[in-house]
């Protein structure tokens, strides 16, 4: 039976790059496709971001396929609360992983580091941390205008991400990368560090490094070799994984999958990029992030030699010097696609 996937173009250059993803995605699996209109403009005509009965839609489905949501008109907190974090929190997609790879014939920012040295999995604590939601913004208007917004951390939210990023680990270089600030922060990660030293303990195989988040921002740059497996906050696996982006070519390239790793509920998937106003509707978005995030879709579905292939397809395209023009090339997102599915269909695609 084809499963059935639920797509949400979004704003921007989302519908763009979804479209290119879908092309490849039909051109290698036989996976169906039901597409939604949300986002932005949607909120202009009805003043709201999806359908009141949204989620019970998306729950029907067996994954998301997203592009990107918000667009300069509509305030940033609405647009993501008013659709992005209500899925990912409903549905417990309590951890966002994002390879990090640096392909053949993409040119990284770090001088003398090719494909060979950059190579890393972020997994982030996608349901609470900074981005819990609690907090109020009092006294409005007045000089003692007051805004509070409050980090919550649950024993049972660190342990669930960070069992994940050990369990990914043993599959790969068997190292975990802890990132937090345990040493300013008092209580939270201080919690974070003592929740991840107790899931090392059923891991022996698997070698644990707390590592700061400062310090660890400055070791991705120097180091990104040393990087394997990395596990944070919200917040800052957020911000490491826009550096991490830049590192693999820039923020076209980077792919997420946000997890329910039980499968219960649809998990969803997005390129790491947003809706990047400033080139929407030419054509021209790097559609890498959109059709690897759909590669990580393939594999959670558990469609491995549809994943791989669309990988390998990928990287031959990048290696064969075709590319789009954030990453020094002229292809088209269209066109970009075209050279996908080209290699799609010739049977040569070597599978690794
Ligand atoms: P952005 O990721 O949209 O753009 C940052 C820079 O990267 C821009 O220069 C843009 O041109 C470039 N870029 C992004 N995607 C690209 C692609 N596929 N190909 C080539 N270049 C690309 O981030 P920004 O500008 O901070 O946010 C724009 C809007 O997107 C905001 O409304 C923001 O809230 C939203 N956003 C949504 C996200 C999501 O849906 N998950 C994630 C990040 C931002
Ligand atoms: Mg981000």
């Amino acid at each position: 039976m084809a499963e059935r996937v639920a797509v949400i173009p979004g704003d921007g250059v989302g519908p763009e790059v979804i479209k290119a993803g879908v092309r490849c995605l039909e051109a290698v699996s036989s996976l169906e496709f039901e597409w939604f209109d949300w986002g932005c403009e949607r909120y202009e005509k009805t003043g709201t971001m999806m359908p009141p009965d949204g989620l019970e839609t998306l729950a029907r489905h067996r994954a998301i396929y997203l592009g990107a949501i918000g667009w300069p008109t509509v305030p940033d907190h609405i647009s993501l609360w008013g659709l992005l974090l209500p899925i990912r929190k409903r549905f417990e997609l309590y951890v966002n992983v994002r390879p990090v790879k640096l392909l053949q014939g993409v040119r990284g920012p770090l001088e003398g580091r090719g494909p060979s040295d950059i190579d890393m999995l972020f997994i982030r604590e996608n349901t609470e941390g900074e981005y819990s939601g609690a907090g109020g913004h009092v006294h409005v208007g007045t000089d003692l205008e007051l805004a509070v917004e409050t980090s919550v951390f649950t024993k049972t939210a660190v342990e669930r991400a960070v069992r994940y990023a050990f369990e990914r680990a043993e599959e790969r270089r068997g190292s975990v990368i802890s990132v937090t600030k345990s040493n300013a922060s008092r209580y939270t990660y201080v919690l974070w560090d003592q929740v991840a030293a107790r899931v090392a303990m059923d891991h022996p195989k698997v070698r644990l490094e707390r590592v700061l988040v400062d310090a660890m921002a400055a070791r991705m740059v120097a180091n990104p070799g040393s990087v394997d497996v990395a596990v944070g906050s919200n917040l800052f696996a957020d911000i490491l994984t826009d550096l991490a982006a830049a590192i693999q070519g820039g923020m076209g390239t980077a792919a997420s999958a946000n997890l329910d790793p039980s499968g219960k509920r649809p998990s969803m998937f997005e390129p790491v990029h947003g809706s990047a106003p400033d080139i929407a509707g030419r054509g021209v978005a790097n559609p890498m992030g959109a059709i690897l995030s759909g590669a990580l879709m393939l594999r959670h579905l558990k469609l491995q030699d549809a994943a791989a292939k669309l990988e390998s397809a990928v990287e031959a395209v990048t290696a064969s010097g075709v590319k789009t023009r954030d990453l020094g090339g002229s292809a088209t997102t269209t066109e970009f696609a075209d050279e996908v599915i080209v290699r799609l269909k010739a049977s040569t695609v070597p599978h690794r």
